[in-house]
């Protein structure tokens, strides 16, 4: 039998975008205006963000609906010509179907180790998909269980609060839990941060190794969101 046909699974990946230049803040749509929404990501956009970071909710996974396949289409038609980049965190049990239903329209998509038995296969669809492969994990999950994974992860999504809603206030243990799987997680492997983020939080949270960090509440619910951006990114670059 000829071995060179026999590949690793890696062998045969679409091209997959470039992890984003961290450390980043990450605007997360879920709590923009929605009558406003190509303006605030176009503002943003302007202001220097680069990752739109979508949260998709089943109602199952967690209490709430949230945004689907057209708000995700429409936000990649206006971020990615001017190098933006779409991430959907997928907070939806059983998450295979739903990976084709967005990659069209996604950069990055995270799973979470909790919805579905097959983590790995996971994984692996969305690398097959173009994507980089996100697994995110909840506030009460400990950090192990990213460990056998790995090797299929291109960024952890690390819950700093049940996800269901913005707004929410952030879990004090997650600062450890940040230095813990840092510690965990090979260099090339980012480090997200999502749930509670905001100007009390975010240089504490970029100390204890997060890469990537989201905020939905605290930009959009500021007066001035793109101010409220730009105040994040001065705290995250100087911790
Ligand atoms: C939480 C979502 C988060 C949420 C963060 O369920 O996954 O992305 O939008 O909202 P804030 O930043 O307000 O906690
Ligand atoms: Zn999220």
């Amino acid at each position: 039998m000829d071995s060179s046909s026999h590949g690793s699974w890696a062998d045969n990946l679409p091209p997959m975008p470039d992890m984003p230049s961290t450390p980043a803040v990450c605007p997360s749509l879920m709590s923009a205006d929605a009558l406003r929404l190509g303006d605030q990501v176009d503002a943003l956009i302007d202001a220097g963000a680069r990752v739109f970071h979508v949260d998709v909710m089943d109602g199952r996974f967690v209490p709430n609906l949230m945004l689907g396949t057209e708000t995700t289409r429409a936000v990649a038609g206006l971020a990615r010509p001017r190098g933006g980049l779409v991430d959907v965190h997928l907070m939806v049990e059983r998450p295979g179907d739903a990976i084709q239903w967005f990659a069209p329209h996604a950069d990055m998509i995270s799973v979470h180790v909790e919805a579905d038995p097959h983590p790995h296969q996971l994984l692996g669809e969305i690398r097959a998909a173009g994507c980089l492969a996100g697994l995110a994990i909840n506030p009460g999950t400990p950090v192990e269980a990213v460990v056998p994974l790995l090797e299929r992860v291109d960024y952890v999504n690390c819950m700093g609060v049940n996800p269901g809603f913005s707004g929410q206030s952030f879990i004090p243990e997650t600062l450890p839990r940040l230095t813990a799987l840092r510690d965990l997680l090979p260099d090339r492997v980012a480090l997200q941060v999502d749930g509670g983020i905001g100007p009390a939080n975010v240089t504490d949270a970029r100390a204890c190794g997060a890469d990537l960090l989201v905020s939905a509440s605290a930009i959009f619910g500021a007066a001035d969101p793109v101010a409220a951006y730009a105040d994040l990114v001065g705290r995250v670059e100087s911790a």
